[in-house]
């Protein structure tokens, strides 16, 4: 969508290049519906587990980095006749839990609106969910900037956040772009995150190596909930101040050795916290411990080169654009890597002109 930007001087302005205000300002007049896309991450520093489950702060901090290249694209479009919202994912129509989980988030911003209007949910995601991807980080950050630009709220990008975060945790660092760090304000307990870093800091790439593409049996909030029941939770919260600070430095200051050592360490504790938990969840299968190793082997030879896993058995593998190729064309030949997903850091969450499809 294109819109005069001086009436009298036949200048046109892209609607990307509007300040999010005047952007507001024209959806509002057209329609109560606005379109959004955000990036899911890959966290360095991983949040697992829950101080508080109803404000849904974390027992610790994280870092992360926005993956470019997957997406998650929602429209969210209000209808005054419209009994209850109505989920579309993927094409499909979502039911049950999916759809309540939405239709609670969507509660949120009808409060800060003031409104009971229903809507119309539409989002797709380019890559395959539920298996580690973090599609409800891209989903719920999506869904906050579209739900509420759709009604006209002006959200700064640290409230933007804080919404999202309540949709699922993760989600918060979806919002801000480039290298990200989830914050609580220890005053107000208010969960946000801001962005440590542009995207274009650091030319680091994330392949995926895709070893399974169906739905993880136990999900990260059920597998949250029972952090505690394992006796490894409390040292790995107890030394992530650590973890946290030599990751930031390791991002600021482009050190890929140090970014590695920590990345692992923390991926391995988050692990081990959830093979300890009762009942004991293993998101591993042979096939990640298989890349995991070709990894340490490869750092042997002196690639940069690190892994890190989500709650899932898909292993991200962390290199410089420089040697991508390369670390690409081995991760096909490792068997039981049925595809490999690549994503560069990428922006903040940003909304669409209103014909982008969705
Ligand atoms: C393992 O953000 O998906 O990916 O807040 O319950 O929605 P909910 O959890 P979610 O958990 C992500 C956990 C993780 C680690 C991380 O991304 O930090």
């Amino acid at each position: 969508m294109w819109c005069v930007s001086k009436a009298n001087t036949f200048q046109f302005t892209a609607f990307h290049q509007l300040t999010p205000l005047a952007q507001y300002g024209i959806l509002l007049v057209m329609k109560m519906h606005a379109t959004a896309l955000a990036h899911p991450n890959i966290a360095f520093i991983k949040y697992w587990g829950l101080e508080d489950e109803a404000r849904r702060i974390p027992s610790n901090g994280s870092i992360s980095m926005n993956i470019g290249g997957l997406a998650t694209t929602t429209t969210v479009a209000f209808d005054s006749d419209l009994k209850e919202d109505t989920f579309t994912l993927n094409g499909d129509h979502v039911t049950g839990q999916g759809l309540l989980r939405v239709q609670h988030f969507m509660d949120r911003i009808r409060r800060l609106a003031d409104t009971t209007r229903h809507a119309h949910i539409t989002s797709h995601n380019n890559f395959p969910m539920g298996a580690g991807l973090a599609s409800s980080a891209s989903g719920f950050a999506a869904l906050a900037l579209a739900g509420t630009a759709a009604l006209g709220l002006e959200l700064t990008d640290r409230q933007l956040s804080s919404l999202a975060h309540f949709g699922s945790g993760s989600a918060c660092r979806s919002i801000p772009g480039g290298f990200v760090e989830w914050l609580v304000d220890p005053l107000t307990g208010e969960s946000y995150a801001v962005s440590i870093a542009p995207f274009d800091h650091w030319k680091l790439v994330d392949c995926i190596a895709i070893l399974s593409d169906q739905h993880k049996p136990v999900g990260s909030e059920a597998g949250m909930r029972m952090a505690g029941s394992s006796p490894l939770q409390e040292a790995r919260v107890a030394d992530v101040d650590r973890r946290l600070e030599t990751c930031r430095q390791a991002i600021l200051n482009r050190d890929f050795e140090s970014l590695a050592k920590v990345t692992e360490l923390d991926s391995n504790m988050m692990h081990a916290v959830m093979m300890t938990a009762d009942p004991p969840l293993y998101y591993w299968q042979p096939e990640s411990l298989a890349v995991m190793s070709a990894v340490k082997a490869w750092q042997q030879e002196g690639f940069p080169i690190t892994f890190t896993l989500d709650a899932g058995p898909n292993v991200h593998v962390i290199t410089t654009q420089g040697v991508s190729k390369e670390i690409i064309n081995r991760l096909h030949r490792i068997p039981g890597v049925l595809a490999v997903l690549t994503g560069a850091p990428a922006g903040a969450a940003r909304l669409l002109p209103q014909d982008s499809p969705s």
